[in-house]
């Protein structure tokens, strides 16, 4: 069964055509892998299926029902979230109140009403730590729970705003490059956990220039290029489609 479809999805941004008809499926419980040179219209693509940009044309369907430009918050309760390609941490904050904060606002009740029902609070508070505690154990970080967000490195940081994704509980997750800034034993660690994550029932799509992390990780890979479908299917396949080895080697080969 698919959960996330696309339909003709367009992006422009004046003359620039960031994404162009893109016709794209997900299955449930699939970890797809979506690459593509610099500037081909992979990370445009997630802001429009989680509600951070309205397309210019086309349709996006999630779980059934009909999503395209819904806002973020909305799109996010239904259970389709993003982590983002340059990390949005409260930087101030100690990894454990960032994915305390994260698992606050996934509740039904605000901060704000929380604090004004005061009675079970406490409790309520000791539950969301434990939870938060768990998912930084589930990636890998919970020895950085009590550093500031902001002074963890990289990867750290890319490993936190995965959690906080996960604290949201999420039916799908879209992941932006959440290997940069790792080095190599620490990206295959991640996407083992990635992996777990899946096999939990998370269906994943993967944005990643990391061709070793991609081939390994993802079942099925679609290939972007200016904004257009190039190519689709197994990592085998995709590694010896023309079209694809033509688009890396004529413009960024970071990927190759
Ligand atoms: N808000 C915007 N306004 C104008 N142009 C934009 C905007 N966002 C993206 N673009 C342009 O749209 C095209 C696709 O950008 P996008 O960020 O989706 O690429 P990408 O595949 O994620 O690239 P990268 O691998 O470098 O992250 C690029 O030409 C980019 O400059
Ligand atoms: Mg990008």
């Amino acid at each position: 069964m698919a959960i996330l479809e696309l339909k003709e999805l367009s992006k422009h941004f004046g003359h620039l055509v960031a994404v162009n008809e893109l016709d794209l499926t997900v299955e449930d419980g699939e970890i797809r892998g979506l690459i593509g040179p610099n500037g081909s219209g992979k990370t445009t693509t997630f802001n429009l299926v989680s509600g951070f940009l309205t397309p210019t044309k086309g349709r996006v369907f999630f779980q059934g029902e009909e999503v395209t430009g819904l806002p973020a918050h909305v799109v996010a309760r239904r259970g389709l979230v993003r982590t983002f390609q340059l990390t949005a941490l409260f930087r101030e904050l100690t990894a454990l109140q960032n994915v305390i904060m994260a698992c606050h606002l996934h509740t039904e009740l605000g901060l704000f009403q929380q604090f004004l029902r005061g009675s079970g609070t406490r409790q309520r508070e000791r539950e969301m730590e434990e939870k938060a505690l768990a998912l930084l154990d589930s990636m890998g970080i919970a020895d950085k729970k009590d550093e500031i967000a902001g002074d963890l490195p990289h990867g750290h940081q890319r490993a936190l705003g995965i959690v906080s994704a996960l604290a949201t509980e999420p039916r799908m997750l879209l992941l932006d490059e959440p290997v940069g800034g790792m080095t190599p034993a620490e990206a295959k660690e991640t996407m083992d956990r990635i992996k777990m994550v899946r096999d939990r029932g998370v269906t994943v799509l993967l944005v990643e220039h990391d061709m070793k992390t991609v081939m390994t990780t993802c079942e099925k890979i679609t290939c972007m290029n200016f904004g257009n479908k190039i190519a689709e299917g197994t990592p085998q396949e995709i590694s010896m489609h023309q079209d694809v080895i033509d688009a890396y080697l004529g413009g960024d080969t970071e990927a190759c």
